[in-house]
């Protein structure tokens, strides 16, 4: 870690400037959470929509006290058992939060990046750092600086820190009382938080109207080019595709650029490889329409058919 540079960046935070961050699932577009007109220029540069809210990151489960009132056992618990890690706990708001943060919600999203720059930026810069992922509204989730740039050229600084392991974006749950609601699946999965609370609790995995946001809905994460789910009645492809596929097997006879998310199958790697792949196809000047294989919705395969859904929906026939 350059030191110089992390305190550049915590300085640029502190006044009122805008810091893309890497964390451990994607890249983050952060803003001193407490500053209301630093946390506007986020959704002037991203283009996103006010009513779309934002996650505040924080480097200790003690900042959560600052943020909500009075944590219940039950968010300690996950808390304490998750974080620093890709889990994202929506919970009533206090008063410090500007409500710009929250687009007017009485809760908050607020999570703890298992990234030691992230981490180290949030201490330096001594405040809660809201940030949304550091790409345009509706378009590819960054993993890497290089996809930053692309997006967002006009973000003051960007803390290089490499690829993002996990590659896609932390699983949200709303908590109120004992209702946990699944809001975004991510790697931790629904069983995996089941298991840390206890029996008491009751799961929903259909969201309530109330707390449905643009991240939220049917189409989000796309690329700049069509992308359709591929099976075997899109065959041949058409000229020019791309195919993303995720394990060795099956390969079209017909011409295409071909990426692998994994060799295995496995999906930590195919999540990990996930925006990468579609970010390079988008790139590539000679692909004009991307296909990508599905994969079986199964703990974090839940996770990436709904990046992939999401990514593919505007260009369905029907949508
Ligand atoms: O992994 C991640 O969560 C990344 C990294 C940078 O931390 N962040 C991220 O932020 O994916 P963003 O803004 O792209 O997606 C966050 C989503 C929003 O679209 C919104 O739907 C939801 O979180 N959200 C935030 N606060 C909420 C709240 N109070 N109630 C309901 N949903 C909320
Ligand atoms: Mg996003």
């Amino acid at each position: 870690m350059n030191i110089q540079q992390l305190k550049e960046a915590a300085r640029i935070i502190s006044e009122g400037g805008l810091v893309s961050f890497p964390t451990e699932t994607v890249y983050g577009l952060g803003a001193n959470t407490l500053n209301s007109v630093a946390v506007a220029k986020i959704f002037k540069l991203k283009e996103r929509p006010s009513f779309d809210p934002l996650i505040v990151h924080i480097a200790s489960v003690d900042d959560l006290k600052m943020l909500t009132n009075e944590p219940s056992e039950a968010v300690i618990r996950l808390a304490e058992k998750f974080w620093p890690g890709p889990l994202t706990l929506v919970l009533p708001k206090c008063k410090l939060v500007p409500d710009i943060v929250t687009s007017g919600l009485p809760t908050v999203g607020i999570r703890m990046p298992d990234h030691e720059l992230a981490l180290n930026l949030i201490k330096e810069a001594k405040c809660p750092i809201a940030a949304p992922s550091a790409n345009k509204f509706g378009q590819l989730s960054p993993v890497s600086a290089e996809h930053v740039r692309k997006q967002l050229p006009g973000v003051d600084y960007i803390l290089d820190g490499g690829t993002t392991t996990v590659g896609i974006e932390s699983t949200i749950v709303s908590i109120e009382g004992n209702v946990c609601t699944l809001l975004r699946p991510g790697k931790i999965t629904l069983d995996d938080i089941e298991k840390a609370l206890p029996g008491t609790f009751v799961f929903n995995t259909t969201k309530p109207a109330k707390l449905v946001a643009p991240g939220l809905l049917k189409s989000h994460y796309s690329p700049n080019k069509p992308l359709y789910i591929y099976n075997r009645a899109n065959l041949p492809l058409p000229e020019s595709s791309g195919l993303i596929l995720h394990n060795p097997g099956e390969v079209p006879s017909s011409d295409c650029k071909l990426i692998y998310t994994s060799k295995t199958g496995d999906q930590l790697e195919i999540a990990a490889n996930l925006f990468s792949a579609l970010h390079t196809m988008e790139d590539d000047p000679a692909v004009k329409q991307i296909f990508i294989e599905p994969v079986v919705e199964k703990g974090l395969g839940i996770a990436i058919m709904d990046r992939i859904n999401k990514a593919a929906y505007k260009y369905q026939p029907s949508a």
